[in-house]
């Protein structure tokens, strides 16, 4: 019976499953559509080099200015290092659909587009423009805002009405500005970057703390990702911090960096558990980045936060703000090892909301009447315990779709919103 039931499980459920994915995939995939032109194959290098190809997957209604290996090697000849590679290309995403018929009909012969070099941020001024220009003769020129207009557009390449566009174009624009070099990673002013955007309680907290800071800034070189806490939420929390030993207050410091550098679009592709620069040999200190659709949160054993706001994301360092602060289990678990403090602080709510993250493990979590929910989590995250730990892997986010069909309805209705919820939200 059944055995039955998981039959037409399958055969009913899977087509469907299969269906939803196929919608997603319909986002483009800009390596994959230049994989089948080899002229460009160093310039489509070069944006997976850069970790430009995600930025561009993640948006719709795009332009990329492509160029061919010819027009590359004078760009990669002249040895940038790859964060000046990577301003420069970013130039070339354009932030709005040309497609071959609107570039040569553009309206008063003249428009300036906006680039994802713009909207990084690191472009001053109206330097991350770019100006289109039909010239004399049908031909159409290109240049960064208020230089020349000395690269010209060849052909279309690929057209996703009105997705993305490709299109080549004759040469590498030339900016000044996006070829300038680029702050040496260990002169980047990190508390600067993120007093001016909203993280600044965090920022002061950091630069009081010599050890801290000088982690900090002795990591950004070999890359590294901050997950600062927004003004709000760290204004609450610093009674708490306030508390903490000298070794526990850099300890909580240091575990809000990760050593390496993400990307928004890799950190949506890269869920599990990571170091932090508290991790020291028996000190884990590690935090769990987890993707509910187009949401990226952060978890440990006591909370979870959501990333919602990018502060800066120039390889090798990404600075992103969060809706709350991560709380280490390693600083924050029993009261006993916190300060002696008798009665429970109002502040743990917090530990309150831990299980939370773990999505659809009630029932596995009732078997234990645990008075400390840090205990309870994460301990009975690996063992499956009976019936239920097909349920639980339902809620893995990759290859979900045999593993839902063996497992829980439960399951299936989550990974079909996040389908939605992603696609709505692309
Ligand atoms: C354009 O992108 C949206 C969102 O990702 C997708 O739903 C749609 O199918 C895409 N259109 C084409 C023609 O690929
Ligand atoms: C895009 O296509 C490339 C080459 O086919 C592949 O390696 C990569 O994983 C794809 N990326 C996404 C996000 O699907
Ligand atoms: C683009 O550049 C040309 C030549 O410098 C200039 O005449 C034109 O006004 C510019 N277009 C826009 C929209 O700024
Ligand atoms: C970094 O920025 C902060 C805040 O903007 C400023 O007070 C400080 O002087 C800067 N430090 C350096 C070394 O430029
Ligand atoms: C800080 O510690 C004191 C004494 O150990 C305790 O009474 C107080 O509740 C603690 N405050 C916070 C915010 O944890």
């Amino acid at each position: 019976m059944a055995k039955k039931m998981r039959e037409i499980t399958i055969s009913y459920i899977l087509p469907i499953l299969l269906l939803l994915l196929a919608v997603e995939t319909h986002a483009h995939n800009v390596t994959r559509l230049l994989a089948s032109h080899p002229s460009f194959s160093s310039f489509n290098h070069f944006l997976t080099q850069t970790h430009l190809a995600g930025e561009i997957n993640r948006r719709t209604t795009i332009t990329v200015l492509a160029v061919d290996n010819a027009a590359m090697s004078a760009l990669t000849s002249k040895g940038y290092p790859i964060s000046t590679i990577k301003n420069i290309l970013s130039l070339h995403v354009l932030l709005d659909y040309f497609g071959a018929k609107k570039i040569h009909q553009i309206r008063d012969g003249s428009a300036l587009a906006a680039t994802l070099f713009q909207a990084t941020g690191a472009a001053p001024g109206t330097t991350g423009f770019v100006n289109i220009t039909d010239l004399r003769g049908g031909k159409v020129g290109l240049g960064p805002d208020g230089g020349d207009l000395s690269s010209f557009f060849v052909k279309s390449v690929e057209e996703v009405p009105y997705n993305i566009s490709i299109i080549q174009i004759s040469k590498v624009l030339p900016s000044e500005t996006a070829s300038a070099p680029t702050p040496a990673p260990a002169e980047m002013n990190l508390t600067g970057i993120m007093s001016a955007h909203g993280c600044k309680v965090f920022a002061e907290t950091l630069l009081a703390n010599p050890g801290a800071s000088k982690t900090y800034q002795e990591s950004v070189e070999g890359g590294m990702t901050v997950f600062c806490p927004g003004d709000d939420a760290m204004k609450g929390f610093l009674p708490k911090y306030k508390n903490l030993t000298a070794p526990k207050k850099e300890a909580f410091l240091d575990f809000l960096a990760v050593p390496t550098y993400y990307s928004m679009a890799m950190l949506k592709s890269n869920n599990g558990p990571m170091n932090t620069l508290a991790t020291d040999g028996a000190d884990k200190f590690e935090l769990t980045v987890q993707n509910d659709g187009e949401k990226v949160t952060l978890r440990t054993r006591i909370n979870t936060v959501q990333i919602v706001d990018t502060i800066i994301d120039e390889q090798p360092l990404a600075i992103y703000a969060t809706d709350k602060v991560l709380l280490p289990k390693e600083l924050f678990k029993a009261s006993a090892v916190e300060a002696p403090a008798p009665a429970p602080a109002p502040e743990d709510g917090d530990v309150a909301d831990s299980p939370k993250p773990a999505k659809g493990k009630g029932k596995g979590k009732k078997k234990k009447a645990a008075p400390s929910p840090d205990d309870s989590f994460g301990d009975s995250d690996s063992p499956a315990e009976g019936p239920d730990g097909d349920a639980d892997d339902a809620t893995a986010d990759e290859a979900s779709a045999v593993r839902i069909v063996g497992g829980a309805t439960a399951g299936l209705v989550v990974s079909v919103f996040c389908l939605f919820a992603s696609s709505s939200l692309l």
